[in-house]
């Protein structure tokens, strides 16, 4: 059997719990695991621009003793004609796993029909649940633990971030509270999701409109940006509804006084996010950032275990 991780709800609750601690330990002793030795190939394919992700793959496959294959697809036959089930079945041949940030998650779905090795999204128009795994580790270093902390999404409720805490919080048995203007609300199929998971974990999932209803109490406060990739031409408003959602110091008051601030950059400084709370003391950003590594490297790992050809 392939595992692959193409959604947060992929892995079960012991299951994510377990790549937590395992890359806590990889974080601690950073070059002690070798486990893509041999050398095995990673193949890291990009639909859409990044940053983080294609350094933070290509970094900690390298890391893990493998070798990173980080391609455009322009520069390949995805764009044109070959079909992507196609290229998940050559590509198989050659790698040990398929990293890919896509658009519409019916793309990275083909690749995983007919992939015979694990395929993880690293990004797509509904889910981002590497980002997530990163910022939950993020918050297993700051309180200890995720359970029973309450998680307020603020921003674009819409989008893949708002799914993946939806459903990666309710997984770590968080409470989770997404809130955006009416027309940027969550999937009601992926609330509805996060809520059965959340039933078995003891969290708990809302999808709110009021930004103060959200952050109230809350132990992290985290946002994105309101024009996701591919959105900038869509026709609708992304700044006006969504100003009273910005996270600033007045917002972030109505957070517990001990409350983190997680974004997953990059962020739009001025617009959701003030330079007055992502450089300031609440902000877990950049260990946020740096995370993504060490959460890839444990991920890929359990993966390539997990999985018999
Ligand atoms: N957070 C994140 O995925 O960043 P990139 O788009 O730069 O990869
Ligand atoms: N929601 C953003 C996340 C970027 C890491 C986007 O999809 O562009």
């Amino acid at each position: 059997m392939i595992r692959h991780f193409l959604r947060d709800d992929d892995l079960t609750p012991a299951e994510q719990s377990g790549v937590l601690d395992l890359a806590a330990r990889m974080k601690a002793d950073r070059f002690a695991y070798q486990p893509l030795a041999g050398p095995r190939a990673v193949a890291v394919l990009f639909d859409k621009q990044s940053l983080r992700t294609r350094f933070s793959f290509d970094v900690g496959i390298a890391e893990l003793g493998g070798h990173p294959l980080v391609v455009d697809t322009q520069v390949t036959h995805f764009g044109r004609g070959e079909t992507l089930g196609d290229a998940g079945r050559v590509l198989s041949r050659y790698v040990a796993a398929i990293v890919l940030r896509t658009h519409g998650d019916d793309r990275i779905a083909e690749v995983a029909a007919h992939a015979g090795v694990p395929v993880v999204n690293a990004l797509t128009d509904a889910y981002h649940p590497c980002q997530l795994l990163a910022d939950l580790l993020t918050v297993r270093e700051r309180f200890g633990a995720t359970a029973g902390r309450t998680l307020a999404y603020v921003g674009d409720a819409a989008n893949n971030m708002a799914h993946s805490y939806l459903l990666a919080g309710a997984t770590a048995g968080m409470h989770v509270r997404v809130a955006g203007p009416a027309g940027f609300q969550p999937d009601p199929e992926i609330v509805a999701r996060a809520e059965k998971i959340a039933g078995g974990t003891g969290g708990s999932v809302r999808a709110l409109t009021d930004p103060v209803e959200a952050v109230g109490g809350a132990d992290v406060v985290a946002t994105d940006t309101w024009t996701s990739m591919g959105q900038e031409s869509d026709g609708l408003d992304r700044l006006t509804p969504f100003r009273p959602y910005q996270v600033n110091t007045a917002l972030l008051g109505h957070a517990r006084p001990t409350a983190i601030v997680l974004h997953c950059l990059p962020a739009h400084r001025g617009e959701e996010i003030t330079d007055e709370v992502l450089d300031g003391p609440r902000s877990a950003v950049f260990d946020q950032a740096e995370n993504r590594l060490h959460a890839q490297k444990a991920l890929l790992t359990f993966l390539l275990e997990a999985s018999t050809p």
